[in-house]
């Protein structure tokens, strides 16, 4: 399964998809890393690996003219299923109907609690006991499609953001792999809001 992976930032959730491809853990190639930020430290990573990457720079373009060069750049690379990393932009409807029930997201939270920005921050501020991470399927709306997986962790009372983001993280690092090679094995069925995980195939 080819992927392409959108990234604004640090990428360590595409590079914990790199390893776990990588280890064998995951049946998948990365066609293509995409940046809407010249900046984006994920972008060393990728060349470091010798991951094909490029930047699309999303400053000045409306949604609809930047998400048409995305759907241009990840068709060319014939990606199959397309994997938010970090990538801080809202994508438009035409781009989500470009990729059927094939567009992934992670966000630090377990949503539909604390969407947006800062995902951690809000956890931490509101006072949970749990928090954790979640992927979903991405619609045009902020972090609210179909969830596929969460896992929880605990917040502790001496957290700090940072802390609590680092205990979040690792989770998300394994959960993204797990979500995408479900998709890989063919096991994810989307009923409205739910996504049935279909009993793994013993003959695979
Ligand atoms: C991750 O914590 C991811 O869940 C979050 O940005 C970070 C990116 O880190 N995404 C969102 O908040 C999306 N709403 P990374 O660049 O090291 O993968």
């Amino acid at each position: 399964m080819r992927l392409g992976i959108l990234i604004s930032g640090r990428g360590s959730n595409f590079e914990a998809i790199a390893n776990s491809i990588s280890r064998g853990k995951l049946d998948a190639e990365i066609a293509i890393v995409i940046a809407n930020k010249p900046g984006a430290g994920g972008l060393v990573i990728a060349r470091e690996r010798g991951i094909p990457a490029k930047v699309i720079p999303s400053r000045g373009l409306d949604r609809e003219q930047y998400d048409k060069l995305l759907i241009d750049e990840l068709r060319a690379h014939d990606v199959e299923l397309v994997c938010l990393a970090g990538f801080m932009r809202l994508l438009s409807a035409n781009f989500v109907k470009a990729f059927p029930d094939r567009v992934l997201n992670i966000h630090p939270s377990l949503l539909p609690a604390f969407p947006g920005l800062d995902g951690q921050k809000q956890a931490l501020d509101y006072g949970v006991k749990i928090a954790g991470c979640t992927v979903h399927f991405v619609d045009e709306f902020l972090d609210s499609g179909p969830i596929v997986l969460q896992a929880a962790v605990p917040v502790l009372d001496d957290d700090t953001v940072e802390s609590l983001s680092a205990r979040i993280l690792a989770q998300e690092h394994a959960t993204y792999s797990s979500a995408i090679q479900l998709i890989a094995e063919n096991r994810l069925v989307i009923e409205g809001r739910k996504v049935r995980i279909l009993p793994e195939n013993p003959s695979a």
